[in-house]
């Protein structure tokens, strides 16, 4: 595999190959010096056309503990701003000679068009485009979903995962659902009828309008920033009425099994989706995701880039 485009793209042995390798990568995480000198003369250009805090900085260190050049490219602030196209771009990183390019962009497909027009020869890794994909999210809920619930034998099989608000305008959502189904997850998504995506029906996965009746069976349940900036029509009468009807507080959270985790991809909107209780209970895993969010990147660029297993 040269890119990583859509969970879709993964089949069960290559997602299990991911995290494994992921877990062979964060021992790197523990030692004193964190580096490895796989990705050393490789370049790494992190294109960032939307605004990110984790999944920048995330790829960036994971780049670096590999040992490759890294450049953050940042659309704002470059000649993007001053209408430069996406092609006109990657043309110019390929003179630069860059080996990766991770995107982020506001429109769904660019990373495809980028990896499918010749524009560029190295690969191309989707770090979230519009609505549609946010692969590496999801590869990092669901090695912090293995780790938690070891129980579940090394995949994910028979887990059942809750999804629960903005569905519509997530791509952490669309992913998920992709990549837990192929390791053998159950999936139930929860939102209000307006922010449900048109044609979820033939989506992998289960759809409700009650988040009290599906929690009580749930392994772990991950809830969504209600993504305001994508919105440009009233989805719901009022935050309140929001925050009441699927909100996690911690009412809520009792109906979860003893052993049920809180997902949540950030950045939190908190008294919104969760409330603060929520968030910074022992329950909620979100430094977890945050710090296992560094080594599956790693084990990413290292599957796609060619690194020797030996080197770990
Ligand atoms: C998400 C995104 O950008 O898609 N965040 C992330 O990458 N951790 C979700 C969001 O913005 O709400």
């Amino acid at each position: 595999m040269r890119h990583l485009l859509s969970a879709a793209d993964l089949t069960r042995d290559d997602a299990v190959l991911i995290l494994d390798t992921a877990a062979e990568l964060a021992a790197v995480t523990d030692r004193s010096v964190k580096k490895l000198p796989t990705l050393r003369g490789r370049t790494v250009v992190n294109l960032f056309f939307e605004d990110s805090t984790r999944t920048r900085i995330s790829f960036e260190l994971a780049a670096k503990r590999l040992s490759a050049d890294v450049i953050n490219f940042a659309a704002k602030g470059s000649s993007v701003s001053k209408g430069e196209s996406l092609k006109d771009t990657a043309l110019t990183l390929e003179a630069m000679g860059a080996d990766a390019v991770v995107i982020r962009h506001g429109a769904s497909g660019a990373p495809h068009r980028l990896a499918t027009s010749g524009w560029i020869q190295g690969s191309v890794i989707n770090a979230g485009d519009g609505t549609h994909e946010h692969p590496t999210q999801a590869l990092l809920d669901a090695f912090t979903l293995r780790d938690h619930l070891k129980e579940a034998g090394g995949d994910l099989a028979g887990l059942r995962v809750a999804i629960v608000g903005d569905i519509l305008h997530s791509r952490v959502a669309r992913s998920n659902v992709l990549l837990l189904r192929t390791l053998g997850a159950e999936v139930v998504l929860v939102a209000p009828p307006t922010l449900m995506p048109f044609g979820v029906e033939s989506w992998p996965c289960e759809v409700s309008y009650d988040i009290d009746d599906v929690l009580p069976g749930v392994d772990a349940v991950m809830m969504l920033r209600v993504q305001a900036e994508r919105m440009k029509a009233a989805y719901f009468p009022s935050a309140l009425e929001y925050s009441r009807m699927f909100g996690l507080d911690v009412a809520r959270m009792s109906r979860l099994p003893e052993h049920a985790i809180v997902l949540h991809p950030g950045p939190m909107n908190r008294g919104m989706e969760i409330s603060a209780d929520v968030a910074d209970s022992p329950r909620a895993v979100m430094v977890e995701q945050v710090a296992n969010g560094v080594s599956v990147r790693m084990a990413v660029m290292y599957l796609l880039l060619g690194g020797r297993q030996e080197e770990i």
